[in-house]
């Protein structure tokens, strides 16, 4: 035999360099859960390890991430049910607490890059990311409100948006919007191809934003449709998006890799909630060797296109990497 393929994985210092994929705290941003009040923290059942913090401990945790490595953050806000409304209200009040904390962050840690979440359904009594009307979703009503969201967000001082919503036009709609008010240099992290996934169940126990009734499938992408992510993709690129996203990550490998190879940006995907709490469960279980699975995972999804991983194991990885 010439060609033996087995001869290149003998030595291990051999197979680390021809290894085609590295994964580093460099590709990774965590995402973070806020809550209002003050020095408390408060469990995520399905998600262990992972907390709604407050204020005061979320730019604890941000001082630590930095201090391993990781230096994306992606904010969500969990709003008590007494402040949520139709209209998402609270999402555009200067004085509630999730836009305080921005402005917080992002004095006390100028360096750190901080991504926000702009969607209805934290804020909103129905649970959904658009407006409802008659039990449907109004597409361009959102998007004035999705508006006032994205410009009272840019006024706290952070780096990107990250439009989760799926309504049609947005990004187009949000671009200009922030342009016209002098927020230029505000990026756009894209939720471009974002499906209708089962997988999105711990993050909504998180925030408590289940939706009220039926569920996001006229908004949210059919699990079954690839040449669809193109169109999502042609649409976002022409309209501003600095970041297409694809979310979930891992079941949706193949579309990650669709939107690497036709679009000249640079592509994100979500590794959900759902797909971390497949993990942590098979390993506490004893199941799987929980560390190796999250190495696999990430590498996979680096390794079909993402430039960039949004993963609640972050602080994990970048604390494996120490030790
Ligand atoms: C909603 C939003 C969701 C997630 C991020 N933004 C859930 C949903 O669409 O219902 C899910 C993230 C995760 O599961 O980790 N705007």
């Amino acid at each position: 035999m010439l060609r033996r393929p087995r001869r290149n994985r003998n030595h291990p210092v051999m197979r680390s360099l021809i290894r085609e994929t590295h994964v580093s705290t460099n590709d990774l941003v965590f995402p973070l859960f806020l809550m209002e009040g003050y020095n408390q923290k408060s469990a995520i059942a399905a998600m262990p390890g992972i907390y709604r913090l407050t204020t005061d401990l979320i730019l604890k945790e941000i001082e630590y991430c930095m201090s391993i490595g990781i230096r994306s953050f992606d904010i969500f806000p969990v709003v008590d049910d007494a402040h949520k409304d139709a209209q998402a209200t609270k999402s555009y009040q200067e004085d509630f607490f999730y836009l305080r904390a921005l402005r917080e962050i992002k004095v006390k840690f100028p360096d750190a890059h901080i991504i926000t979440d702009i969607a209805m359904d934290p804020y909103s009594s129905d649970g959904h990311d658009g407006l409802v009307s008659g039990g449907t979703i109004l597409n361009d009503a959102t998007l004035e409100i999705l508006g006032k969201m994205a410009l009272a967000q840019a006024a706290t001082g952070i780096d990107m948006i990250g439009p989760s919503d799926m309504m049609d036009g947005r990004v187009g709609y949000l671009r200009k919007l922030l342009d016209k008010n002098g927020y230029q240099d505000v990026g756009i992290m894209s939720y471009t191809a974002k499906y209708a996934s089962a997988f999105y169940g711990p993050f909504r126990d998180a925030l408590t934003s289940t939706p009220k009734f039926g569920d996001k499938k006229t908004y949210q992408m059919d699990p079954a449709n690839r040449k669809e992510a193109l169109l999502e993709a042609q649409l976002d690129y022409k309209e501003g998006a600095d970041v297409l996203m694809v979310k979930p990550a891992l079941a949706y490998l193949d579309i990650i890799s669709d939107l690497r190879d036709n679009f000249p940006v640079p592509i994100a995907a979500y590794n959900v909630s759902g797909e971390y709490a497949m993990i942590k469960a098979a390993s506490q279980k004893g199941w799987i060797d929980g560390f190796g699975a999250m190495l696999e995972t990430l590498t996979s999804i680096k390794r079909a296109g993402a430039d960039i991983i949004f993963t609640y194991f972050a602080k994990e990885f970048a604390e494996g990497q120490k030790g």
